[in-house]
């Protein structure tokens, strides 16, 4: 019997998706072997020692990590201010690199990076959108290609968090660059994944006519001081004519709910309208209840299993990816528009060069 290879694979960054990560790889991949775990914050060994294989080697820095656990990939699930320079080092330590969504914040380092990923083009880079690898988003996917629901024209959706009562992401809002472009980037890459932004351009470089965004601090008055919200809504006007709308929330009090209509001429298609954990009722003097979807985190593990399977087999065996670098660094700039839109207060449009046009990329409102 022939042992089949593994991708020796690192992982930075344990926090709530991280943690999620880890488990996934070290007990779910037979393809990837983690060879080590990485995280700045005090008491993350023990963590590791505690939840992972005494295989895995711990190191609290990411570069002695990258340099000596061995790795020939990285997986960097780390907060997103640091993305983009950790990304920078795998790549020029010639490390394949699989990073969460968003590359970064603003759109002129998102380019730099993704510049950077292609002039390396013998490494691997993938930012997993984890929608692209959910079975259902994939069966509607099918129905788009075989034009079962005929022409795709829009695509409505809404994401909305369960209320915190710890407000965590308040703080968290202070690096995530704002709910446009923490969470509003799944809902971009979801629109884009249906709308076939690509075909009936007459300039290819511009797929973005305009976008406006609207928001509320409803609850969180003290997202403001971030030039956030707690709630949101986004329009964007493709290039080709078609329409994406959607409404991000932080503010939901019975769980999580994430929900995307595909409008095509012969039919549409929802998905997640009913955003019930289970099949179970409970029927009583206050009616029928069912319990919710309490967050998004309980969605991951298939969609994760799914993204870090197609990485491994991508770098084993030369197979495709879902998404490509051009994928996350369109979502950016639409996203960092809505960002500014909202925070200014004035539809954004773009250039003929496909970008946003605002003052200044890089700057906060
Ligand atoms: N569906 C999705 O695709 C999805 C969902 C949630 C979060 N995310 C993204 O995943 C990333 C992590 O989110 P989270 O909720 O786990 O955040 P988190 O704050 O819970 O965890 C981040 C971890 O990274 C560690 N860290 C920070 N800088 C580091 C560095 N330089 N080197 C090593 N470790 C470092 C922190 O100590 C922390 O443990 C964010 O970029 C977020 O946008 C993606």
């Amino acid at each position: 019997m022939t042992t089949q290879p593994r991708l020796k694979l690192a992982l930075i960054g344990l926090g709530r998706l991280g943690a999620i990560r880890a488990r996934i790889l070290a007990f779910q991949q037979p393809r990837i072997e983690l060879v080590a775990a990485c995280d700045t914050k005090p008491g993350a060994d023990e963590w590791a020692a505690s939840n992972l294989p005494p295989s895995v080697k711990f190191f609290d820095d990411p570069e002695d990590c990258m340099k000596n656990s061995g790795a020939e990939a990285v997986l960097i699930s780390t907060a997103t201010a640091t993305h983009a320079p950790l990304i920078l080092n795998a790549l020029d330590l010639g490390l394949h690199v699989m990073c969460e969504k968003p590359i970064s914040v603003d759109v002129i380092t998102t380019e730099e990076v993704v510049a950077k990923a292609a002039s390396k083009p013998h490494l691997k880079f993938l930012v997993p959108f984890c929608r692209r690898y959910d079975d259902s988003y994939r069966q509607v996917k099918q129905m788009v290609v075989d034009g079962s629901l005929g022409e795709i024209h829009a695509v409505e959706s809404s994401c909305i968090d369960q209320q915190d009562p710890t407000g965590f992401f308040v703080k968290f809002s202070e690096q995530s660059g704002g709910i446009f472009v923490d969470m509003g980037v799944h809902d971009i890459d979801i629109g884009r994944y249906y709308l076939d932004v690509k075909s009936g351009l007459t300039n290819p470089k511009k797929q973005v006519n305009r976008v406006v965004a609207m928001g509320q601090q409803a609850v969180y008055g003290e997202l403001a001081q971030y030039g956030d919200c707690d709630n949101g809504w986004a329009l964007v006007e493709f290039a080709n004519g078609k329409i994406l709308t959607f409404h991000l929330g932080r503010t939901l009090t019975n769980g999580f709910e994430g929900m995307t209509r595909v409008c095509g001429t012969k039919a549409h298609s929802v998905i997640n309208a009913n955003s019930t954990v289970n099949r179970v009722e409970v029927r009583d003097s206050h009616g029928v209840r069912t319990a919710t979807t309490p967050d998004a985190f309980v969605l991951y593990d298939k969609s994760f299993i799914k993204d870090l399977e197609e990485f491994a087999t991508a770098i084993l065996d030369g197979g495709s990816l879902t998404c490509a670098p051009e994928d996350a660094y369109e979502a950016a700039k639409i996203a960092t528009a809505l960002q500014y839109s909202f925070r200014n207060g004035v539809p954004v449009y773009f250039d003929d060069n496909g970008l946003p046009i605002m003052e200044d990329a890089k700057a906060r409102a």
